[in-house]
């Protein structure tokens, strides 16, 4: 804080969501800035509730929190408004002007493409197509749509008076470096960089107004859609291990034992200052609901202490459990 990144190591999925909701309520943030797609979803799970928010930043449970749709990102209108009501956020959510939207023929480009469903797997929410037309300058733009003329900003301008002024502002990255345009395992990679130096652009925030790179880890891997996944494991041992998971396309998500290498290049190309590490509690199913560090076994430490010497970074939050609060943090 006052401006911290959050942005995904692997192939998204981390569960970003889990620790951008505990820092909400935690730090109490006054704004949260979400990127990207509707092809990204982030799990929340607060007081019993379980939230899949593929529009609505995050930090939603922190009712003070004021939240923001950068001008990088592409809007599903019907998705954004649902998830509007079924959070009851109408009067603290901002769309940028300039945000553009993905339209109905966008998702059955992404469906009936054989490259882009067949080959790369996407989604298929769309998200792809939408993004090419923005680029041959032929999108529709947040500000060309009626029902979303009530939730016109400039978040540009939101955002970085919000910085000028101390506030504690939080820009949510979506997805994982290894699915970025650019750094990922190209072709099988989303339509967009993922790193935080585009996170802060979609959001309008310039480098030297951020102040941590918080990049988040899981504790063992996972991919869904085609390309590699070093050290993959097969179904059934994935399954013996717990790691087994089904996202929230109804896909099955391959997996493979956390990657040290791939680690260090997410924190070197992010520019990561901080680490949080999820799902200690399924590699570890002792450490269950810990919240102190003293709690956790000397194994668990070990791995811990490994992650910190390899990447050069300290792991500062570890999540030990689906909700929010289930968190270990050692943040001074
Ligand atoms: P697209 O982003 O829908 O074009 O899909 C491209 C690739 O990225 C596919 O392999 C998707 O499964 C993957 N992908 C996109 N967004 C996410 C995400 O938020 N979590 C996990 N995988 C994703
Ligand atoms: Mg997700």
């Amino acid at each position: 804080m006052p401006c911290t990144v959050i942005t995904g190591a692997f192939w998204g999925d981390e569960g970003k969501g889990k620790i951008i909701s505990y820092l909400a309520l935690k730090d109490q943030l006054d704004i949260c800035v979400r990127t990207g797609s509707v092809n990204a979803a982030h799990t929340v799970w607060h007081q019993g509730k379980h939230h899949a928010l593929h529009m609505v930043p995050a930090a939603f449970i922190y009712e003070k929190c004021h939240l923001l749709i950068g001008a990088g990102a592409n809007i599903h209108i019907s998705q954004f408004l649902k998830e509007v009501e079924e959070t009851n956020v109408k009067n603290r959510i901002g769309i940028d002007h300039q945000a553009s939207i993905i339209e109905e023929k966008h998702s059955t480009q992404d469906k009936t493409n054989t490259h882009l469903k067949g080959v790369v797997g996407t989604t298929g929410w769309g998200v792809g197509p939408a993004i090419a037309d923005r680029v041959r300058r032929t999108a529709k733009l947040a500000k060309d749509i009626p029902e979303l003329q009530p939730y016109l900003t400039d978040v540009t301008k939101e955002v970085n008076n919000a910085i000028d002024n101390g506030k504690k502002v939080l820009l949510e990255g979506v997805q994982g470096l290894m699915l970025s345009l650019f750094y990922g395992t190209y072709p099988y990679v989303t339509g967009r960089d993922t790193s935080a130096s585009a996170i802060c652009s979609e959001a309008g925030v310039g480098p030297t107004k951020v102040n941590d790179v918080l990049v988040v880890f899981k504790a063992y891997m996972t991919r869904v859609g085609g390309g590699p996944i070093p050290g993959e494991l097969p179904k059934e041992e994935a399954k013996k291990r717990g790691w087994f998971e089904i996202s929230a396309t109804r896909r099955d998500r391959r997996s493979a034992p956390f990657n040290f290498k791939l680690a260090k290049k997410a924190v070197m190309i992010n520019g990561a200052t901080q680490a949080a590490l999820t799902k200690l509690d399924i590699l570890y199913p002792r450490c269950k609901g810990a919240r102190n560090y003293d709690e956790l076994s000397e194994e668990t430490r070990q791995f811990i202490t490994e992650i910190e010497k390899e990447t050069g970074i300290p792991v500062v939050l570890m999540g030990t459990g689906p909700e929010a609060l289930d968190i270990i943090d050692r943040r001074k």
